[in-house]
C-alpha cells in the first residue's frame, strides 16, 4: 500500500479546529488506503523554549488526541520524532545540501522570528524545514496531509530530495503534499484574516478540541463576523462568516450553499448557534476518550512503544542507504 505521514507539534495542551479540519482529521480518513505513520514533533517544539515537564506531558497528551480521535495504532504507526535519531541525523546531512539563501526565503522562519528579530530567534528554528524534510523523506511516502501553512516545507522537500537523488543515487521519493481545498487554512475566530494558531491566536480566537465544550460553544457565539445579517460566504467581504462557514460545512458534511440556503432571512444569532451545538456535538466524546486515555498511561506509552518500532525500522534502513551513498564509512 501506498504510503502517507505526517505530523503535528506537541506544543499547545490541546490540538486546535485548524490542525483537525487542516490535517488531522484527513489523517484519519487515509487510514483507510495508505499505510500510515504520524508522529509527535518533539524536536521541532524545542525550536522555541519549552519546559522539559510540560514537554513530555504535551507529547503524552497529543498521542491521546491523535488515538480519541480515530487514529487507530493497528493500522497506522503513531511514534514520537525524538526515539528515532534517524531524523536528526538525516536532517544534518541534508542541511549540507541546503543553501544558506534557501533556507532564508522560507516564510515561517520570517513569520516567527519576527516578533524578538532574527537574532533572538535560534539556529533550530532556522533549520527547521530542513528538519522536516528529512521527516518525510526517511518514510519515502507517497501523500503528506498538511494545511496550506506547510505547502513551502514540502516544497524545500520535494528540492532537496531531487538534489540528493541527483548528486549520488536514487534514493527518496518525491512526496505530494495532500492539502484539501475547503479546509486548507482555518482562521482565527477574533482576526478572520489571519490563520488559527497556537503561538499567535488570542484565547477567543482559537477553537481547542479539550477546551470546555461549553466554553467553545461561547467562542463561536462571539465570533467577529460583520455588521450586515446575511449568512453568506465571500473571503473579501466576510471573512468571519466565510470561515465559520468552512468550519460548519466540514463538521456536517453539507455544502456552503445548502447552508447558507438555510439561513437567508435568519440572522447570525441562529447560524452560530447551530455551528456551536454541532461543534459541542463533537467535542464532548472527543474530550472524555482522551481524557480516559490519559488516564492509562501504561496502555499510552504501549502504543508509542509499538508504533515507535515500526517506524524506527522503515528509518533506519532509509538512512544506511543515506550514509553508504554519502561515503561514510560503515559502522561496525
Ligand atoms: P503544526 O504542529 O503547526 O500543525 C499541525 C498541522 O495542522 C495544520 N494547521 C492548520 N491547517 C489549517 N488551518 C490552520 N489554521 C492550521 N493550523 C495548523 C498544519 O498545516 C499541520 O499540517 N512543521 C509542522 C510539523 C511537522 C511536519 C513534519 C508535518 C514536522 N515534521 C513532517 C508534516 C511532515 C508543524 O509545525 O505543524
Amino acid at each position: 500500500r501506498p504510503r502517507v505521514l505526517s505530523g503535528i507539534q506537541p506544543t499547545a495542551d490541546s490540538f486546535h479546529f485548524g490542525n483537525y479540519l487542516g490535517a488531522l482529521r484527513q489523517w484519519v480518513d487515509l487510514q483507510a488506503d495508505y499505510e500510515p505513520f504520524f508522529f509527535i514533533a518533539d524536536l521541532h517544539a524545542i525550536t522555541v523554549e519549552q519546559d522539559p515537564k510540560v514537554l513530555r506531558d504535551r507529547t503524552r497528551r497529543a498521542v491521546a488526541q491523535l488515538v480519541a480521535m480515530g487514529i487507530d495504532p493497528a493500522r497506522s504507526a503513531i511514534f514520537v520524532q525524538s526515539q528515532i535519531p534517524a531524523h536528526a541525523q538525516l536532517s544534518w546531512v541534508l542541511q549540507c545540501l541546503t543553501g544558506f539563501g534557501e533556507a532564508r526565503r522560507m516564510t515561517q522562519f520570517k513569520d516567527k522570528s519576527a516578533k524578538g528579530g532574527e537574532g533572538a530567534a535560534s539556529v533550530g528554528l532556522f533549520t527547521y524545514p530542513i528538519l522536516q524534510a528529512a521527516d518525510i523523506l526517511l518514510y519515502r511516502p507517497h501523500y503528506v496531509p498538511v494545511g496550506e501553512d506547510q505547502r513551502q516545507h514540502l516544497e524545500l522537500t520535494r528540492d532537496l530530495a531531487q538534489r540528493f537523488n541527483h548528486r549520488y543515487k536514487k534514493t527518496f521519493r518525491l512526496p505530494e503534499p495532500y492539502i484539501l481545498k475547503a479546509t486548507a487554512k482555518i482562521t482565527d475566530l477574533q482576526d478572520p484574516t489571519a490563520k488559527m494558531s497556537k503561538s499567535a491566536s488570542s484565547p477567543a480566537g482559537i477553537i481547542e478540541l479539550l477546551d470546555e465544550p461549553k466554553a467553545s460553544a461561547k467562542k463561536i457565539r462571539s465570533a467577529v463576523t460583520d455588521s450586515g445579517t446575511e449568512v453568506r460566504f465571500d473571503l473579501d467581504e466576510k471573512p468571519g462568516v466565510s470561515n465559520l462557514l468552512t468550519i460548519f460545512s466540514a463538521m456536517t458534511g453539507r455544502s456552503i450553499g445548502e447552508i447558507e440556503g438555510d439561513y437567508v432571512g435568519k440572522g447570525y444569532g441562529a447560524f452560530k448557534g447551530d455551528l456551536a451545538e454541532a461543534v459541542v456535538q463533537f467535542v464532548t466524546p472527543f474530550r472524555d476518550r482522551t481524557l480516559e486515555l490519559l488516564d492509562d498511561r501504561e496502555h499510552l506509552d504501549g502504543i508509542i512503544a509499538a508504533g515507535t518500532d515500526r517506524a524506527r525500522a522503515v528509518a533506519e534502513a532509509t538512512l544506511r542507504d543515506v550514509l553508504d551513498r554519502v561515503g561514510f564509512l560503515p559502522a561496525s
